[in-house]
């Protein structure tokens, strides 16, 4: 039976990576050949912009969604990526669906606010349209406001990128007590995907103290595959492009195809895995090995 994983990325810490993380999951998942949907829940809209979407092209938001005002699917952008898929000598162009957000969304907020059953706005939107898609992922804004709820409500699972500094641990805490509270009243099958490490850099002590900590304190939770600081990464949202279309041989693209692999079924990424470029045909067997 088709199952579709839908996964929040939260922290309510801002900056910590998980616009850049939802992008490049989003992305990398697509090249392993499952159908993705990203969501920009986030008023500020970077999701939507770092991929290269631009006001003229947004129709409708997530809120037009939330709010019932139109079908999920009328507010859809296809993204095209640098990769391309062959199958039976006919090649195609991968692509990410985009749900964007853009900034008249920072007041929607207190609308919502005024609904009722408005913490399950986006589940209900989503529930119509989940399987058509492998995989759906939202992007948080860096608050525990209604958006975030939302999110939580609908998510199965909830990844927590988190920069490895000692404020780190400090605001773990207060959003795990939150991610409790949120699964007792709204979504009792929410489950925490894991942390994903960002931006780290292992020749900084402080990095590698606070690593030890968080493995100490969330075991196997703490996802191995970490994600480290490599410029490549902050450089593809101002070219409006993906790490795997804009850099598919840099360290970025090594460790988010890395932490994909995980996502799909905790397997290690080959070195052919590696090999993708901008252009590049990739084909469904080798798409499949590299799931496998
Ligand atoms: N691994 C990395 N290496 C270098 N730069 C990174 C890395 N990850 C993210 N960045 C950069 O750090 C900044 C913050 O990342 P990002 O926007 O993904 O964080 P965020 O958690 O979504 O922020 P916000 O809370 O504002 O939504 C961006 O400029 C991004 O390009
Ligand atoms: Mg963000």
């Amino acid at each position: 039976m088709h199952r579709t994983e839908i996964a929040a990325f939260l922290n309510q810490k801002g900056g910590v990576g998980k616009t850049t993380s939802v992008v490049n999951v989003g992305s990398g998942l697509t090249i392993l050949g499952k159908n993705v949907l990203i969501v920009d829940l986030d008023p500020q809209g970077h999701l939507t912009s770092s991929l290269g979407i631009d006001n003229e092209q947004i129709k409708h938001t997530v809120y037009d969604v939330m709010c019932g005002e139109i079908p999920a699917g009328d507010s859809f952008i296809k993204k095209e990526l640098g990769a391309r898929l062959s199958v039976n000598g006919q090649d195609s162009r991968l692509s990410l669906t985009v749900m964007p957000s853009n900034l008249n969304m920072a007041e929607a907020e207190m609308v919502l606010a005024q609904k009722t059953d408005r913490e399950y706005l986006l589940k209900k939107a989503i529930d119509v349209i989940k399987d058509d898609f492998d995989y759906i992922l939202f992007d948080c804004p860096p608050s525990l406001g209604l958006f975030t709820i939302n999110a939580l409500a609908a998510a199965g699972k909830v990844f927590i990128p988190v920069q490895t500094e000692y404020l780190a641990l400090e605001s773990l805490h207060n959003l795990q007590i939150m991610i409790e509270s949120v699964t007792n009243r709204f979504n009792h099958n929410l489950e925490i995907g894991g942390l994903i490490a960002t931006r780290f850099d292992g020749r900084k002590v402080i990095n590698r103290t606070v690593v030890e900590r968080l493995k100490e304190q969330f075991g196997a939770l703490f996802l191995e595959s970490m994600i480290r600081e490599n410029i490549v990464l902050a450089e593809g949202p101002e070219r409006g492009k993906d790490i795997f279309t804009y850099r598919p041989r840099s360290y970025g693209a090594e460790d988010y195809l890395n932490l994909c692999h995980e996502i799909l079924d905790g397997n290690h990424i080959s070195d052919e895995s590696l090999s993708i470029e901008p252009g590049k045909v990739i084909n469904r067997h080798t798409a499949s090995r590299m799931i496998s």
